[in-house]
């Protein structure tokens, strides 16, 4: 494949992810059976999780999307976040899944969190595939979890660098070249 050369170890393989995933989507179905359910995806890494989260999961849910942007360095959140697409739809009453790709510091879905508990809604939980508890500055509480990994920056499978390996079908490291400031310029 064209990222072949790009990768320097897969942490997490497909057959691993979509394991997870039907686990997660097992206990998300039983937790909410009869509720009126609606997943928040925080776009844009959160894509490919949320579709196949949405598939596995036995219910009648929507969707809506949230997009935020941090300010600060490429690879790390300062906590400030801006909000670049908001949720279409009134949360008031209604039973709020937020579904993330990453935990890392914590901040962004601590901004995200309170920022939707404060239009009332009747529930709000957190999804997150990974999590990095090594580099956690304000704790949250991820209520449906993937996986634990290492302190490294991870692509892939919604995941990106500079908006590129979202859509392999895995979350892999990059090879160090592959993170210089030039490569592919
Ligand atoms: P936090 O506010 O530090 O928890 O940052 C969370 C956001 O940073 C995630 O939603 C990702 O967009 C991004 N991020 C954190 N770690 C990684 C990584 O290893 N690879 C790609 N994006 C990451
Ligand atoms: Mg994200």
């Amino acid at each position: 494949m064209w990222y072949d050369s790009h990768i320097q170890e897969v942490l997490i393989d497909q057959a691993s992810l979509e394991a997870r995933i039907t686990e997660l989507a097992k206990r998300i179905s039983a937790d909410y059976a009869g509720a009126d359910l609606l997943l928040v995806g925080v776009l844009k890494g959160a894509l490919l999780f949320i579709v196949d989260l949405a598939r596995a999961v036995d219910l009648p849910v929507e969707m809506d999307f949230m997009a935020i942007s941090s300010y600060g360095a490429a690879t790390e959140t300062s906590g400030v976040v801006r909000i670049l697409k908001d949720l279409e739809a009134s949360i008031e009453g209604r039973h709020v899944l937020v579904v993330e790709d990453i935990i890392d510091s914590g901040l962004t879905l601590n901004y995200i969190v309170e920022h939707l508990r404060n239009r009332g809604p009747a529930s709000i939980k957190i999804c997150a595939l990974l999590s990095k508890p090594a580099r956690r500055r304000v704790d949250v509480v991820i209520d449906y979890h993937g996986f634990e990994i290492p302190d490294k920056f991870v692509v892939g499978y919604g995941l990106d660098f500079r908006q590129r390996y979202r859509n392999l079908p895995f979350v892999g490291v990059l090879k160090p070249e592959m993170y210089q400031e030039n490569h592919g310029k």
